[in-house]
């Protein structure tokens, strides 16, 4: 078969005329730290997942830190504590926990969606354990209604993982409204893309206004934006000015620029396009992909759970005989970019932090030595997508 002259990769970059400008805008009204951007995004962010605070940051993994090291501060949780997470994940969702002085225990996934699998949660619940760590992988929504039962019957937190998963329904509510404290990522690749970024969201004032302070170096409430001390008559200025330059914990530098949120805007404004294209491509790649799927398991959602589809997992099932690192290598070799579906415990990092464990979880184990991803972003072609999938059965003819 004749090989495309290019890679088809993961994400893709598409940044619009519009998106364009609002940028150039911004240089042009030279206000680069929060202002009217990153304002609006956060706003309409917060209301398109169900939840009334959305704050933006440098990153998921930020968000992720800050919510967890909120949730410590308010609950009063130890060091030690317990926090539980799925054995697959991308590692910032176990690191933050680690670097909080928490502690993650892992919990298995679901065969078919490889989200954490809720039969499973119980048995891992101690009395140090304090909250639910629930990751929504690669666009798919993790089953929340018996996490949920769950965290109410032990009193435990749920901080949802949505870095991969936006602007999707969970059996009619946004994935995102569930956790006592949801993240998001807008990193390249992602579903909407600002270079770095991403969002701590709650309907929490407490938790909204811890995260704030620690995103801003532990800084009092009173004075977190630019704007704070402008339009206050005397008494008003002099609180602020009194205060502006009190740090009451200890904090970090997250925030993000007009710039990040002037992009995100923009995809905002076309996240139905965007959140389309994906569906439509993934629903195309799943019916030409059918005839191989005696090898491979392709992507699975039940009735109810929408799939914003950040990217296209495959497993090479059990017994087939196809080795999937053969099947990846063909698929890189023709310039299809892949990537594994996000192996945590078998990382030469968590090996030497916690041992050999992977044993101890048989589905993670199986889909960390078999499974792989493949892109379904919006900038697909029909025409790359049939090349994806001759490549995928020119494999097949000559190994089976
Ligand atoms: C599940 C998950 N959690 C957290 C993150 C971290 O996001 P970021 O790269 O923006 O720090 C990612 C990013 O890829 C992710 O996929």
């Amino acid at each position: 078969m004749r090989k495309i002259g290019y890679q088809i990769g993961v994400g893709c970059a598409d940044i619009s005329k519009k998106e364009k400008e609002y940028v150039k805008d911004v240089l042009e009204h030279e206000r680069l730290s929060y202002g009217p951007y990153t304002k609006k995004f956060e706003e309409e962010f917060a209301r398109a997942h169900g939840c009334r605070y959305a704050i933006f940051l440098n990153s998921g993994t930020s968000a992720l830190r800050i919510a967890v090291a909120a949730l410590k501060e308010i609950e009063g949780w130890k060091d030690g504590d317990e926090v539980l997470c799925p054995a697959v994940t991308f590692v910032a969702s176990s690191n933050v926990i680690i670097m909080n002085g928490l502690k993650p225990v892992f919990v298995d996934v679901d065969p078919r969606t490889y989200n954490i699998d809720p039969r499973k949660i119980e048995e891992e619940i101690t009395k140090k354990t304090r909250a639910i760590m629930a990751v929504n992988l690669f666009g798919q929504p993790a089953d929340m209604d018996p996490i949920l039962k769950i965290a109410k019957k032990h009193k435990l937190k749920i901080i949802e993982d949505s870095c991969e998963t936006m602007f999707v329904k969970y059996k009619g509510r946004p994935a995102g409204s569930f956790g006592d404290i949801s993240c998001f990522s807008t990193y390249v690749a992602h579903l909407l893309v600002t270079g770095v970024g991403g969002f701590s969201c709650t309907s929490n004032p407490k938790y909204a206004e811890v995260m704030k302070s620690l995103a801003n170096h532990g800084r009092d409430g009173i004075y977190l934006h630019i704007d704070d001390d402008k339009n206050l008559n005397k008494q008003g200025l002099f609180q602020v000015v009194s205060r502006r330059f009190h740090f009451i914990r200890l904090g970090y530098s997250f925030r993000a620029t007009e710039m990040e949120a002037a992009l995100g805007i923009g995809q905002m404004e076309r996240k139905d396009q965007i959140l389309g294209a994906r569906k439509k491509n993934a629903a195309y790649l799943l019916k030409k992909l059918k005839p191989l799927a005696q090898y491979l398991q392709l992507p699975w959602h039940p009735g109810r759970v929408e799939h914003s589809f950040m990217m296209f997992p495959i497993v090479v099932k059990r017994g087939v005989g196809i080795k999937k690192q053969d099947l990846v290598m063909y698929l890189e070799e023709h310039n299809v970019e892949t990537r594994d579906m996000l192996p945590l415990l078998s990382q030469p990092v968590y090996k030497k932090l916690f041992g050999d464990i992977e044993n101890q979880y048989p589905v993670a184990k199986w889909v960390n030595g078999n499974g792989f991803y493949i892109g379904c972003h919006q900038k697909l072609t029909k025409k790359e997508m049939d090349y994806m999938v001759a490549v995928f059965e020119d494999f097949f003819k000559k190994r089976v």
